[in-house]
């Protein structure tokens, strides 16, 4: 029996060159009609499933002055997404979702003034007003001391007591710059915006720590030495949900998968 051999389908045309035309043009038309975003990219198909990932964080921000009085605060969902099309095709389903409500990057606050949990930079999110949240165990921040090291810096020790994530972003001022901390045994990477994620499991004692601050120009006095935000993330639990997110979730197409969880962000200035 002569056994038989496969044989690719190009050696079998005259002219290879008619063939690679062929296929080259459906390439360029496909990529022509892909790029036109003449098909739609999401499916919520079970056999060949197609999601939009979308993050949607219930939010509240609380800014604080030198001296620790509150200055402002608000309070929405702020929705962030993984790709290019940001929320073109959401805003059809959910109108309130427009470029009206995109937030540019407010990069004088730390983390561009968003309770970041990646420490990637979305490339813009969407912050639509929303009722304040009102965990049953919000965050409690506080300065233990504040002074003066021989050495000419400022040492600053706080207490947190909160849930089971927070993140923590430092902020130097101009004319300032970290020169120490009690992270990582002491070990003091850069000393331009930090961002500290820190996680604990149940009964934990109050997360503790100090930064030490160098002032090499002169600050000025009303702005502080640095800006410092602490995010409190609520996953699970009556704290991790609320009524407007739930009803907020409940609107999106079958084709979004979204992840949503609630925050609380103070910024604080020392
Ligand atoms: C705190 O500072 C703000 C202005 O930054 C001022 O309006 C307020 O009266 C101050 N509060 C106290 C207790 O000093
Ligand atoms: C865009 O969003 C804003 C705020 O969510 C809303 O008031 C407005 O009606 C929206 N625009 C359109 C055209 O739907």
């Amino acid at each position: 029996m002569p056994k038989r051999l496969p044989i690719h389908f190009i050696y079998l045309s005259r002219s290879t060159k008619r063939v690679l035309a062929v296929l080259g043009s459906v390439f360029t038309l496909m990529f022509v009609l892909v790029s036109c975003g003449l098909f739609f990219p999401f499916s919520a198909e079970l056999s060949s499933p197609r999601p939009k990932r979308v993050f949607v964080q219930h939010i509240t921000r609380s800014f604080h002055t030198l001296n620790g009085s509150l200055q402002s605060s608000d309070s929405g969902l702020c929705i962030s997404d993984l790709d290019y099309t940001g929320m073109q095709h959401i805003t059809p389903h959910i109108p309130q979702i427009n470029d009206s409500i995109s937030t540019h990057c407010q990069d004088w606050l730390p983390y561009y003034g968003f309770p970041r949990f990646f420490t990637l930079q979305f490339l813009k999110s969407w912050y639509l007003p929303a009722p304040e949240v009102s965990p049953k165990a919000p965050i409690e921040f506080q300065l233990l001391s504040r002074q003066q090291t021989q050495w000419g810096t400022v040492k600053i020790s706080f207490e947190v007591k909160g849930p089971s994530h927070m993140s923590l972003y430092l902020r130097p001022h101009a004319g300032a710059s970290l020169s120490g901390w009690s992270f990582g045994g002491g070990m003091l990477r850069r000393s331009g915006e930090s961002f500290i994620f820190y996680s604990h499991g149940l009964d934990a004692p109050a997360w503790t720590f100090w930064i030490e601050i160098r002032v090499s120009l002169n600050v000025s006095p009303e702005e502080g030495l640095i800006s410092l935000a602490i995010t409190a993330h609520y996953f699970s639990g009556s704290d991790g949900r609320s009524e407007p997110l739930e009803s907020f979730l409940k609107r999106f197409p079958a084709w979004v998968f979204s992840s949503s969880w609630i925050s609380t962000y103070h910024v604080y200035r020392y």
